[in-house]
């Protein structure tokens, strides 16, 4: 009997990913996708590519009462991964209260469910973002966690707080956070990708939007910081590589491989790239020259920030595979689908 595993945010970009990964292990997954920010279309990408139609309810976890009647129709919930959140970091500068309430009334529904079960598991989706510019490169997951530069960031180390601390007064509760560096790419299929609404404000996609003719040239942000090459650097990961982490994690708490309770990891390739190494990495896959300006800095940005990797190396037993090359194949390729389903 295959276990049944809720991925809220199953329709958004990591999410989808993590859904066909957790297909093709053999789960049997429902999603919970209130569509603000994906789109039903993706629940099609998923099914083409796996042949498995996840279970999918549009329901807002901001409402407790609808989180409760969900885990009373789907008592036999083993594991929740927990996407379901606001992302922009400028919007939450502009909206926090939206930010406070979409990213942790929606967790503290999820875990008093969860509280009331048998032994549940818990994933919980955060961010290199809680450490800020980290005093040390590359960074481990002992590094402090700084004052956040934006609600987001905060909404991301509060959540992690509210697990730990539920995690330390409910020992059947078992629960592993996430941070993620810089996800990119798509799925090699090129069924389901990034869908950004709006202007772009990742790196990637505003890089494939340009290359496809959406942009008239991407904007450098900065060439004056202490970098090599002046541009600031991040560690890039192949969303295929992130998806396949959280399937990892998830059997480490099915398999009651973990001793604490609660344990956070690092997922990034360990390597850390440039913005213009990033745009040479995509010109050179996809045969394209990026029109670019450098322009003043984006408020908020940090220098440099990369993954020391060795715990989910050494405790997950999980690597990175894909290269940088490879993420922005598959993301070019994603953005070329894009285009000709639009000119259907
Ligand atoms: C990467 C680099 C920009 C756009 C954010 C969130 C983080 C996570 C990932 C959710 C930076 C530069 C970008 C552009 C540019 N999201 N850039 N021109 O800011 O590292 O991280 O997304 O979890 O929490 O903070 O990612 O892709 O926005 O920027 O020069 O048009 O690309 O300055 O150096 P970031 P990013």
């Amino acid at each position: 009997m295959s276990k049944r595993i809720l991925v809220t945010g199953g329709l958004g970009f990591i999410g989808s990913h993590t859904v066909v990964a957790l297909q093709e292990k053999g789960f049997e997954v429902v999603i919970i996708d209130n569509l603000s920010n994906s789109s039903l279309e993706v629940l099609g990408g998923i099914t083409r590519i796996t042949r498995i139609s996840p279970e999918f309810e549009n329901i807002d976890l901001r409402e407790k009462a609808a989180v409760k009647a969900f885990f009373e129709k789907y008592n036999d919930i083993e594991g929740v991964i927990h996407f379901a959140a606001s992302k922009a970091v400028g919007e939450s500068v502009e909206n926090p209260l939206l930010y406070y309430e979409n990213n942790l009334n929606t967790l503290i529904y999820l875990l008093q469910q969860l509280k009331e079960k048998e032994a549940p598991k818990f994933i919980f989706s955060s961010s290199c973002t809680v450490y800020g510019q980290a005093d040390e490169l590359p960074i481990t997951e002992s590094a402090q966690v700084k004052k956040a530069e934006s609600p987001y960031g905060n909404t991301k180390q509060i959540g992690e707080e509210i697990i730990s601390d539920t995690c330390k007064v409910t020992p059947n509760l078992k629960a592993i956070s996430l941070r993620y560096f810089n996800p990119i790419g798509a799925h090699p299929s090129a069924e389901i990708g990034e869908l950004p609404i709006g202007t772009p404000q990742n790196l990637v996609p505003y890089i494939t939007q340009t290359a496809i003719g959406m942009r008239e040239k991407l904007s450098v942000f900065g060439d004056d910081y202490p970098t090599p090459d002046g541009t600031c650097i991040r560690d890039y990961i192949h969303v295929m590589d992130l998806a396949r982490a959280h399937v990892v994690a998830l059997e480490r708490l099915l398999d009651d491989e973990q001793q604490e309770n609660y344990e956070v990891f690092n997922l990034g390739t360990g390597k850390g790239n440039s913005v213009l190494e990033a745009i040479q990495a995509f010109e050179k896959v996809s045969g394209t020259k990026l029109p670019y300006q450098i322009v003043g800095r984006r408020e908020g940005d940090i220098t440099a920030a990369y993954a020391d990797t060795t715990r989910a190396n050494d405790v997950l037993k999980w690597k990175a595979e894909y290269s940088i090359e490879d993420a922005m194949e598959s993301a070019w390729k994603w953005q070329q689908r894009l285009k000709e389903k639009e000119e259907v």
